[in-house]
């Protein structure tokens, strides 16, 4: 059995890696070109975060760090860090939704919205919520791939998550228009996103902008005053009133799920597929099953779809030989952290020192990462389930968009 260690590449390669270099038409190439046109400060900031070791201080950005132990410590520490002000996402929320975030994004009312939301997706439930809202969806989608159609995956990717998203809030749907209805869906979770972009540098909000984000959240919540009362358990909004949350909090919370689950998710299902092609990985899955689990998180660790978590800092901190002073920021650079490592190889084994470093670490840490693993789970079943590989036809970079995505990856079987 391989430790960790031994599969991490040489510090010199390493460094050509994370800037892009040499990398030819590789599976990393395709990485690099898919975050560069996402956001093209994106690789220069990858890129600099290994020299952040453990934490460095850029102009104009803040503190940076891409040394995972650091990273950990700093989410896990509420005391002197928080999500709230100036530079964090609770910041850009609270704009958004009203100063109610504040009671409800960190602090008490946090910790007690998170104990109470803590039995919503575990893997059961997940897997639940998976056969609900993709079962029909995907049956038929694979009949068809594995019948020799191609595949639009990233398509695919983002009617599978509007369907997701429309299953987990009881969202009333259109359902005669078909996969138009949820890419719509997941257009708009897009649209509020897109708020947040340009804003690394700065997270207030230009009151032109508040706006459209309000209007945008009315749009997606609306039904859950009308919903609440008698929602079924099964829903989430159903969950909610259960688990005793308030209208408020539940509203919060599937604004919460929209932003958070949607983009991130999709990203993950479109570049797994592609990882498991260009890097000829999907040949040793299928011929070693066993490592199904291993080459998901593989996956969640090599495209790392949410590569920067901001925070602001609350009070001065002392760590790894820095001062962190009141009104700073700090940027974890997970895709850094978690790419250090080394390049995807679906026998990685578990990396102690990173844990989930890709869903967050500490009282942030992603609500949805069962739901979100038991969906890759479920598109990797589509993809080599039939024990057959498949090929790349062509793909396309998503352009400006926050999390780096591709906008069409098309598949089909050899
Ligand atoms: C590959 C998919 C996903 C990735 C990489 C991801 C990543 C993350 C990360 C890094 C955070 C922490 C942010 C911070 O500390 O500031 C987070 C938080 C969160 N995620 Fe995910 N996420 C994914 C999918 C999902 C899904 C499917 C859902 C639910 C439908 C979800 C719901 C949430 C929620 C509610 C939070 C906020 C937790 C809190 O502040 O207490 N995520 N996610």
């Amino acid at each position: 059995m391989p430790v960790a260690e031994d599969l991490a590449p040489p510090a010199r390669e390493r460094r050509l890696r994370l800037m892009g270099a040499g990398l030819g038409s590789s599976a990393e190439a395709h990485e690099h070109r898919l975050l560069r046109a996402a956001r093209p400060a994106l690789p220069v900031l990858n890129w600099l975060g290994q020299f952040a070791n453990p934490l460095m201080r850029v102009p104009k950005l803040g503190w940076i760090t891409a040394d995972p132990r650091t990273a950990r410590a700093l989410l896990n520490d509420p005391a002197h860090l928080t999500l709230l002000s100036e530079g964090g996402v609770g910041h850009l929320w609270a704009q958004i939704l009203g100063d109610w975030v504040t009671e409800l994004f960190d602090g008490p009312g946090h910790h007690e919205l998170r104990t109470r939301s803590k039995g919503l997706f575990t893997e059961p439930t997940s897997r639940a919520f998976v056969e609900r809202a993709w079962g029909d969806r995907l049956r038929l989608a694979r009949e068809r791939f594995e019948a020799g159609e191609e595949l639009d995956l990233a398509e695919l990717s983002r009617v599978l998550v509007g369907q997701m998203v429309t299953t987990l809030l009881g969202m009333p749907v259109d359902r005669s228009r078909g996969d138009a209805a949820y890419l719509e869906i997941f257009a708009t979770g897009e649209q509020l996103a897109a708020i947040a972009l340009g804003t690394t540098a700065d997270t207030e909000l230009p009151p032109n902008k508040v706006r459209q984000a309000r209007a945008i959240v009315e749009r997606l919540t609306a039904h859950v005053d009308a919903a609440f009362s008698d929602a079924s358990g099964d829903t989430v909004i159903g969950r909610c009133r259960e688990l005793g949350l308030t209208l408020q909090q539940t509203k919060g919370l599937a604004t919460l799920l929209m932003v958070a689950g949607t983009e991130t998710a999709a990203s993950a299902m479109a570049r797994m597929a592609a990882l498991l092609a260009d890097t000829g990985e999907q040949h040793r899955l299928i011929a070693e099953p066993e490592h199904r689990e291993d080459a998901v998180r593989e996956t969640l660790r090599v495209t790392s779809p949410a590569p920067i978590i901001g925070r602001a800092v609350l009070a001065d901190l002392e760590i790894g030989g820095r001062t962190l002073r009141s009104g700073d920021r700090v940027l974890v650079l997970t895709w850094t952290a978690n790419n250090l490592a080394g390049a995807f190889r679906i026998d990685r084994p578990y990396l102690p020192q990173h844990r989930q470093l890709w869903f967050g670490a500490g009282r942030h840490l992603c609500l949805g990462g069962p739901l979100a693993k038991a969906e890759l789970q479920a598109v990797l079943e589509l993809l080599i389930g039939d024990g057959r590989p498949f090929e790349i036809v062509s793909r396309r970079y998503g352009r400006r968009v926050l999390i780096p995505a591709y906008a069409s990856l098309v598949v089909r079987k050899v």
